[in-house]
């Protein structure tokens, strides 16, 4: 099977499990799980932050921001396409009583820039508007193709709005694949928001988790979120040593995920029908439109899976998303299916 579905798929490789089996554990609901409090301190020294918190997935640690930085009846600016907006159950409208304010980026890969940001503001207006809480962030842009957000351009949006008294969560679900694709440390691309999210569980291929940045005092308030959500979670120690090995050991292989993906854009844009610009495949994300070939992507991913290839169809396009778990091998034999299904 070659699942380029999402890099959510990996499997923990055999040190991660070894670590695991192994794994010192506490209750962390009391703050006694060794393991966790190391991936915590680990993380946090990493992202130069204050203090971090482990969550169970990456929805956990965004929506508990969201909640953290706003009040009922704010408003959230945000791209269209961001995944706290469109993926996260509508929990920003039922935990945090917010209201989201999609912006659509004029650049195609979705990442907003301070006008545009600026110009869905409601700040210091008269009592009819919703007031602006919150503006997010996402580096990489899943539905943007995995683009990337440089550190300059984070930090010319939160110096704005910051200047504005406006809080920036970054949800960098995939900001190690951002910093490795810019030569860039994660610190960098997030040292100028007020929180980050990032995930263990996608390409760091640890089997679950993800971590809350900020400052202290945000997160002694995450971590009574995080139980209210039901997210106190014992002897965690267990996944967390996983997560230990995918912050040291997986940021130095994301390049290979980087460049196969690079690869099967280039492979795909050669095909008839097939459009997508193989320069702006930046990280392991590629989304290409299939509307020339006279095929729906649903028919397309239909027949690759007959061959054991799992695709993501997206309306008239179609995403894949290369991971640990992909080998080059695997991309070969991805673009030859392809080959056959659009001739
Ligand atoms: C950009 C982005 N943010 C957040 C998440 C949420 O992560 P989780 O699935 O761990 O809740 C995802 C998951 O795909 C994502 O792509």
């Amino acid at each position: 099977m070659i699942d380029l579905r999402s890099d959510t798929v990996t499997k923990p490789t055999p040190e991660m499990r070894r670590a695991m089996a192994e794994a010192e554990v506490g209750d962390d609901v009391y703050g006694e799980d060794p393991t966790v409090n190391r991936l915590q301190e680990k993380a946090a020294e990493l992202f130069g932050k204050e203090a971090a918190l482990f969550v169970p997935t990456g929805s956990m640690g965004n929506q508990i921001a969201v909640k953290l930085h706003t009040r009922p009846g704010d408003e959230v600016v945000i791209e269209e396409r961001g995944h706290i907006f469109n993926y996260e159950m509508g929990l920003p409208a039922i935990a945090a009583g917010v209201m989201m304010r999609p912006v659509r980026a004029a650049r195609g890969d979705g990442m907003l820039t301070w006008p545009e940001i600026e110009a869905a503001l409601h700040v210091n207006q008269p009592y009819y508007a919703c007031p602006t809480g919150l503006i997010c962030l996402e580096n990489t842009h899943n539905f943007g193709g995995g683009s990337v957000l440089s550190a300059d351009e984070t930090n010319e949006i939160c110096e704005n709005a910051h200047r504005l008294r406006l809080p920036v969560h970054l949800d960098g679900a995939r900001i190690f694949n951002s910093a490795v694709a810019q030569f860039e440390t994660v610190a960098n691309l997030s040292m100028s928001c007020d929180s980050v999210q990032f995930c263990l569980s996608k390409g760091l291929g640890a089997p679950a988790g993800s971590m809350l940045l900020g400052r202290k005092d945000f997160i002694d308030e995450a971590r009574v979120w995080r139980k209210r959500l039901g997210g106190g979670m014992r002897q965690i120690g267990i996944l967390a040593a996983a997560g230990l090995i995918a912050l040291e050991e997986s940021p130095k292989r994301l390049h290979i995920d980087h460049e196969n993906a690079r690869r099967l854009a280039e492979g795909v844009a050669g095909l008839k029908g097939v459009r997508v610009d193989a320069e702006k495949v930046q990280t392991n994300i590629v989304i290409f439109d299939i509307t020339g070939t006279g095929q729906t992507s649903a028919e397309i991913c239909a027949k690759l899976k007959e061959k054991d290839i799992h695709a993501i169809p997206f309306g008239p396009a179609i995403r894949m998303v290369t991971h640990c778990d992909v080998t080059r091998g695997d991309v070969e034999t991805t673009l030859a299916a392809m080959k056959k299904i659009l001739t």
